[in-house]
């Protein structure tokens, strides 16, 4: 954390009245100033002990030992604020992301560690923080609130009780509540849901939001429990309507839920006001971090709609520090602020060169120029895909005592989108044994639990992937993260569920009982400890195996790793069965007559 500002106002004003020097001066920029919505050209920022103690001419306040980065031609503005994230979507652990993160200008997340939280509870949350205390950014937690996602359906690792968030709360870094998605429990005032914002609002904390739609009764009786934000809105009308209840709309632009477009429409439309506006990215894969870039990439991406940069920036600057109540020490470029500061060429491209954290130049000319040691995780974060015995093809087997063929109820994926359709398929019966049918693209899928060594497995069907050999794994499954197995293949369905049994979870593909790519994710099964370059190798030598299997989906694997979220309509596999999600309950893969 950084120093409060009382313990260095005297050497900050030692600067300014020159009975100092400063620790580092930037000099003759353009300077972004998101208070003002200005810029301001031949600007010098002096920094000292990790604030900025001066903007101006600061000419006087160079010194031998003051290190002088030249910004002419460049701007200097505030270090970019991502309000929503989850870590775990990008596939690298905090430090790798945060230093991924920075070099696109990435100066502080909010992230809510909801997989990890699926997977290890309070200890894994708390592990994340500490990771997170240790990066090169400003890494702030929200404290995730709806573990696991539905009661009686599936059986995650952990659970988040009232008492863990309490506990939580009291984390230095810890200022709000992860996002309350549990929106009908709310609304019907579900104890555990009422406890943990009741807890959030006692600490002065925000109670972050996902309200997707719903009636004005509704959205209202969620305003009046406390919860504060949302990040779920689509639509330019549903934003307005939230702003006008005094919501704060975080604009989304993830890798797969693109919302920018749309939602931004209310400012370069409406010409809304823009202070209960924020970006933010939620879940973004490592290929976007890497080539796209962070929340400089949805700053850019308002742009290219038409917003003002200097708006487009303050939105995931000042107006980020001011929803979190942390706008004295974050969100500017004035005096007494820390000094998180990036230099850009132009404002369109967001492209970052240089990015200074706390005063400390930790980008240089776009490269990276101070590393950050490892966070070691203890031993059992590598050793969490437990399913308690070594599979074979004959657990896959959907056996049955009809003859012949039989209707199922299949799980039908769609292309680019989160929602699965039921669609009823007549498969052939094989000595006792539902069959795969490739001539109607359906295939086996299977989800067994690894958290708790019970062996529990779930045989279903599934269309839509189009794969034509061998099987895949994850334990990338939201939200519980159990093993999910889907192939053509019950003996490679087995190698895959094995192999990611033996090296602590990740994605893998295989064929002909050999393991043809793998993104190995040993931390709880849902994080790298690679670098970036080497995880971008393995997530493109995954995208290939998919080909290989025969899947022209674009990103597969994410859509595969969708496919257990039990509150997704309309239909699911758990490690229980098969969820009806708009009855939320489980019901008979064999049809029954009313099919
Ligand atoms: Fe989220």
């Amino acid at each position: 954390m950084v120093k409060p500002l009382y313990k260095v106002s005297k050497q900050l004003m030692d600067v300014v009245q020159g009975k100092a020097y400063a620790d580092t001066v930037i000099t003759n920029g353009t300077l972004v100033n998101v208070v003002t919505g200005e810029l301001i050209e031949g600007i010098d920022v002096a920094m000292k002990d990790e604030r900025i103690a001066f903007i101006g001419d600061a000419s006087q306040m160079i010194g031998e030992a003051t290190l002088v980065v030249n910004a002419t031609g460049k701007y200097i503005a505030p270090g970019l604020m991502d309000g929503h994230m989850h870590v775990e979507s990008t596939m690298f652990s905090v430090t790798g992301f945060s230093e991924a993160a920075v070099k696109k200008g990435t100066t502080a997340v909010f992230m809510d560690p909801h997989e990890m939280a699926n997977v290890f509870g309070i200890e894994g949350v708390k592990r994340m923080h500490e990771e997170g205390r240790n990066a090169p950014i400003h890494v702030f937690t929200t404290f995730p609130s709806c573990v696991p996602a539905t009661d009686g359906l599936e059986d995650a690792g952990a659970k988040i009780s009232v008492e863990d968030v309490e506990e939580g709360l009291m984390w230095d870094g810890v200022v709000g509540l992860g996002e309350v998605m549990n929106y009908p429990g709310v609304i019907h005032r579900d104890e555990k849901m009422i406890g943990e914002i009741e807890a959030t609002l006692k600490q002065g904390y925000q109670p972050t939001g996902h309200f997707p739609e719903g009636t004005i009764e509704d959205l209202t009786s969620y305003l009046l429990s406390g919860v504060t934000s949302c990040h779920e809105t689509v639509t330019k009308e549903a934003a307005l309507e939230k702003l006008r209840f005094g919501m704060t709309v975080m604009i989304r632009e993830g890798s797969a839920w693109q919302d920018v477009k749309e939602v931004i429409k209310v400012i370069t439309e409406d010409q809304i006001e823009t202070d209960h506006l924020m970006l933010v990215t939620d879940d973004i894969y490592p290929e976007t971090l890497i080539n796209q870039g962070q929340i400089n990439h949805v700053v850019r991406r308002a742009i290219e709609e038409g917003v003002d940069p200097v708006t487009a920036i303050k939105l995931a600057t000042l107006n980020t520090a001011r929803y979190f109540k942390l706008d004295d020490d974050y969100g500017s470029l004035t005096p007494g602020k820390v000094a998180d500061i990036i230099l850009l060429d132009d404002l369109t491209s967001m492209d970052i060169t240089d990015v200074f954290v706390k005063g400390n130049q930790i980008v240089k000319e776009t490269q990276l120029i101070k590393e950050t040691p490892a966070f070691v995780y203890p031993k059992h974060y590598y050793q969490s895909v437990n399913v308690g015995k070594v599979l074979t093809a004959e657990d896959f087997y959907f056996n049955t005592t009809h003859q012949q063929s039989v209707n199922i109820n299949a799980i039908e994926v769609i292309e680019n989108s989160a929602r699965t359709k039921k669609k009823v398929v007549e498969l052939p019966i094989n000595n006792g044994i539902v069959e795969s049918d490739l001539s109607q693209d359906v295939i086996k899928l299977s989800c067994i639990d690894r958290h708790h060594k019970t062996g529990q497995i779930s045989n279903q069907f599934v269309t839509g992937f189009h794969i034509k050999r061998g099987a895949v794994a994850s334990t990338v499954a939201h939200d519980s993260h159990n093993l999910l197995v889907m192939g053509v293949s019950e003996s490679d369905m087995a190698v895959a569920a094995n192999y990611l049994s033996d090296i602590g979870g990740g994605m893998v593909c295989v064929l002909d009982g050999e393991v043809i790519a793998s993104v190995p994710l040993p931390i709880a099964g849902l994080m790298s400890d690679l670098k970036e370059a080497d995880l971008l190798r393995q997530v493109e030598g995954l995208k290939a195996g998919w080909v290989r299997l025969g899947s022209p989906l674009h990103a597969p694997f994410m859509t595969f790793s969708l496919i257990a979220l039990p509150v997704i309509p309309d239909i699911r596999i758990s490690n229980r069965g098969l969820v009806d999600v708009t009855t939320f309950s489980l019901i008979e893969t064999i049809c029954s007559e009313e099919c």
